[in-house]
């Protein structure tokens, strides 16, 4: 079934400290999730058993990893795999973030072996496309972000697909303050559903959530999320706000 998703992405911020004041402070707001909606927190790796304990039993709420390695295990010293990730219980993984792309040199096709090994082990990738300013400027983001998607998900079976989220997040509006403006979040995230569309089908495509990241807070993100085809977020700057991440839980649809 199709989610609205709320997601935190915190990135290399907070301490453990702050990263439990946080959770607690968010929990304690008043928020509602509907059967079809979901809260995810996409933590640092030193805070998922922490994060973990904080939301159990909470209804509809999960932790994220922000990484995994495309091994199953072994000498890589510094590397998280899934099947640690597993032994926590976490069933949510951010994959090829633009940071990762960008700093950490992250193709499409090892994206793709880090898709399948996650997929293996029944942890949802929730997978990030996105194309910078002069790709936007030039009128590229659609050619763009196709190829990401065809180059790292479009060896998943129809089955599988159902199981990645995907978050597509320009560039240019990550931390930045600029956001794109609902008509633009629609327009390419109606492309994306009909790259599904064209490669799985209408119902498959209708299946899969597809999240808008950059920029979004309490204040932009109810009319963002109104989108036919925007189902919800994945935030960085806002979430590290318990009151706005909260607004943005509450704008879900
Ligand atoms: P931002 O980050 O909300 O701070 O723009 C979004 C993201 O990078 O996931």
């Amino acid at each position: 079934m199709r989610k609205q998703i709320a997601a935190a992405n915190w990135k290399m911020n907070l301490t453990l400290q702050k990263g439990e004041e946080l959770l607690d402070d968010i929990i304690a707001l008043p928020h509602e999730l509907k059967a079809d909606q979901q809260a995810i927190f996409a933590v640092p790796f030193p805070y998922l058993a922490m994060a973990q304990q904080k939301v159990h039993g909470k209804k509809n709420v999960f932790i994220a990893a922000q990484n995994c390695y495309n091994k199953k295990s072994g000498a890589y010293t510094g590397e998280t795999s899934v099947e640690m990730l597993l032994s926590l219980d976490i069933s949510y993984v951010v994959l090829g973030h633009s940071e990762r792309r960008e700093y950490f040199n992250e193709s499409n096709q090892f994206l793709a072996e880090k898709v399948n090994i996650c997929l293996e082990n029944k942890i949802h990738p929730i997978f990030c496309c996105g194309e910078a300013l002069n790709v936007r400027e030039a009128n590229g983001q659609n050619d763009f972000v196709a190829k990401q998607l065809e180059e790292s998900l479009f060896h998943l079976s129809a089955e599988q697909i159902q199981n990645v989220v995907i978050a597509y997040e320009p560039i240019w509006a990550i931390g930045t303050g600029k956001t794109a403006t609902s008509d633009q979040a629609q327009e390419i995230h109606a492309f994306i559903r009909s790259q599904f569309a064209t490669k799985y089908g209408a119902a498959v495509a209708n299946n899969i959530s597809i999240l808008y990241g950059g920029s979004v807070k309490g204040s932009n993100a109810k009319e963002l999320f109104s989108q036919p085809d925007v189902d919800g977020g994945l935030v960085g700057g806002a979430a590290l706000v318990a009151s706005e991440f909260v607004a943005i839980i509450n704008a879900l649809k």
